[in-house]
């Protein structure tokens, strides 16, 4: 039973997309479709910017708020939310487990990840929950690499973002995943998980490797710890990047990562960082709610140059 509206305990930051419609009557106030993005934090959240500037580009009017739901609040705030005409929400931390956790039916990825990043009001009323993260990542790497299809790549990291987006880039037909973590038995439990996923379809590519015994040049190695944050790197052995070798960090900042500036200097041929897949994220959440894809690049244009404009 939830609690009567006033007493919900949440924030609400910001209502900020109403896209200028041309063909839409001026004496009409249109009800406008309605979503959000719950977190706590929430004020520093790229969300509602991002999907107002996809909603102007597809000249869909909606609106979508950024909502500080209270650590123990969240299912509540969020039922109220869409018992109030919500459509559709994004959740981040620390909310995406308990996300999962009270969906009526959910995607193969939010079912793998044991996480949920968007949620949808179905028309019966129930709600369903998808993880979008890895499909955000896989966007971003294809648009800056071209096919995924037969590389060797190495995922560092053994958590939930490592989690979410292992699927995506064996859907994507990756030759080889092998996952690396500090904390090896995490590495090992995700293989043995994902080796079972469609009938051990794609056990033959999946190995968990410690960092220490890790050999060989990758095509790609993509970075989802929490290191980068403390400004700390993954003990990985140098031998892993070659001259050809991509290197992605799921985090992002004006300046090069820790790990990216690591791999620079072992000589990788590429570094991008983690930007592209909070774009990437959100698009592939727009199409679920809109049903059209935004283009990305002009929003990431968008926020590289503020990235870059607030760090002076
Ligand atoms: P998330 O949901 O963002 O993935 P998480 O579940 O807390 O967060 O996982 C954080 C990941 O970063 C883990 O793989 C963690 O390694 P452990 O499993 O050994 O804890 C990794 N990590 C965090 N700090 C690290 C560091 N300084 N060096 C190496 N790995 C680190």
């Amino acid at each position: 039973m939830l609690p009567p509206k006033s007493t919900l305990d949440c924030k609400q930051f910001t209502v900020n997309i109403i896209p200028q419609m041309t063909d839409m009557p001026s004496v009409t106030t249109p009800v406008l479709d309605r979503y959000a993005v719950f977190g706590n934090p929430i004020a520093h959240s790229k969300s509602p910017f991002i999907h107002g500037q996809f909603a102007s580009l597809m000249q869909q009017p909606l609106t979508y708020e950024a909502i500080l739901a209270p650590i123990d609040g969240f299912e509540a705030n969020l039922r109220a939310f869409f018992q109030a005409g919500g459509k559709g929400a994004n959740v981040t931390v620390p909310f995406k487990e308990q996300a999962f956790a009270l969906c009526d039916s959910l995607s193969a990825e939010a079912t793998l990840a044991g996480a949920v990043n968007t949620l949808s009001l179905l028309a019966d009323g129930t709600i369903y929950g998808d993880n979008t993260d890895g499909l955000g990542l896989v966007a971003d790497l294809v648009r800056h690499l071209g096919s995924l299809q037969h590389k060797r790549v190495l995922l560092v990291g053994a958590g939930g973002a490592a989690r979410g987006c292992i699927l995506p880039l064996l859907k994507a037909e990756v030759g080889q995943l092998v996952i690396t973590n500090r904390t090896q038995s995490k590495a090992q439990a995700l293989v043995d998980i994902f080796s079972q996923v469609q009938e051990g379809r794609y056990s033959d590519k999946l190995q968990a490797v410690s960092m220490p015994e890790l050999s060989g040049e990758f095509d790609l190695v993509i970075n989802s710890t929490s290191a980068s944050l403390a400004g700390e790197l993954p003990p990985l052995p140098q031998s892993i990047i070659g001259n050809k070798t991509a290197c992605y960090d799921m985090m992002y900042g004006a300046k090069p990562t820790a790990f990216n500036q690591w791999a620079l200097q072992q000589g990788a041929a590429q570094v991008i960082d983690g930007l592209g897949m909070l774009v990437g994220q959100a698009a592939k959440s727009f199409v679920l709610w809109r049903g059209v894809e935004p283009d990305t690049s002009g929003v990431l244009k968008l926020l590289r140059d503020k990235l870059q404009a607030d760090a002076q």
